[in-house]
């Protein structure tokens, strides 16, 4: 069984930016203590010694310099990239045709926009995998969870959701290949667009296990994002 990794790099970036323009260095390529943070989601995944390739979707525009800096950070054996799509389900679909896998192997796929994922959490996952064949990374809701109705007078609640019941996906998302590639044809036949690879595989039938998270492996998305980033770093260097 071997292991793969699909990292979707293609975003835009836009809620980066104020009034939500696109940002002139999407997300993934800003810099955390000099070193860009895809670079930084690459190492992460890179010094796990069961993982034969890792496979990027970027913009068409990036892939040059993306691929010239993968070479100056020592990554090119087993980095590729591919060109992503319009939405991130796109991009990962792209990288999974790309990717010479079995239907047993194991595919990750992670945000590169959360650069702070650790080694232990990353094997969790790929063990979580090989047990129950679609595994993802959640943390438990500690706030209350109201579901509301969206009104021109704003959101008004409709209910109160028990929070026993609650985990926020992250990423990464692990399955077996072969499960991955039938979900996201199913998902294209239906033309249904998730915001992530388990709500795929759910809707094909199949159980996905979690595995916890942890509150450091966050999705940069909003500004503020890069100093609480760049405050985990420090805390992880001191430890
Ligand atoms: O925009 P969102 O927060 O969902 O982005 C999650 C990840 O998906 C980011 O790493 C982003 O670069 C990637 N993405 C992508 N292709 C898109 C949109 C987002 O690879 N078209």
């Amino acid at each position: 069984m071997r292991v793969f990794v699909i990292l979707p790099a293609a975003g835009l970036g836009t809620r980066m930016t104020p009034g939500h323009s696109p940002s002139p260095a999407p997300k993934q390529f800003l810099e955390l203590r000099g070193v860009p943070i895809l670079i930084h989601t690459l190492r992460a995944f890179a010094s796990v010694p069961q993982i034969t390739e890792i496979c990027v979707a970027v913009r068409a525009s990036e892939m040059e310099r993306l691929t010239a800096q993968a070479r100056e950070y020592g990554f090119a054996g087993k980095v590729r990239f591919v060109e992503g799509g319009e939405h991130r389900q796109q991009s990962v679909a792209n990288a999974l045709k790309a990717i010479r896998c079995d239907d047993d192997d194991v595919v990750l796929v992670h945000d590169a926009v959360r650069p702070l994922i650790d080694t232990a959490t990353i094997e969790r996952t790929i063990r979580a995998v090989e047990k129950h064949n679609a595994a993802i990374v959640g943390l438990p809701a500690v706030d209350t969870i109201k579901q509301v109705e969206r009104t021109a007078d704003g959101a008004i609640i409709t209910s109160t959701i028990p929070r026993e019941y609650i985990v926020r996906a992250q990423t990464p998302q692990g399955f077996r290949c072969g499960l991955l590639r039938r979900a996201f044809a199913e998902a294209e036949a239906d033309g249904f667009i998730g915001t992530d690879e388990a709500s795929l595989v759910e809707r094909a039938g199949t159980q996905v296990a979690v595995v916890q998270g942890s509150p450091a492996n966050f999705k940069i998305t909003q500004p503020g994002d890069l100093e609480l980033a760049e405050f985990y770093l420090e805390h992880q260097a001191a430890q």
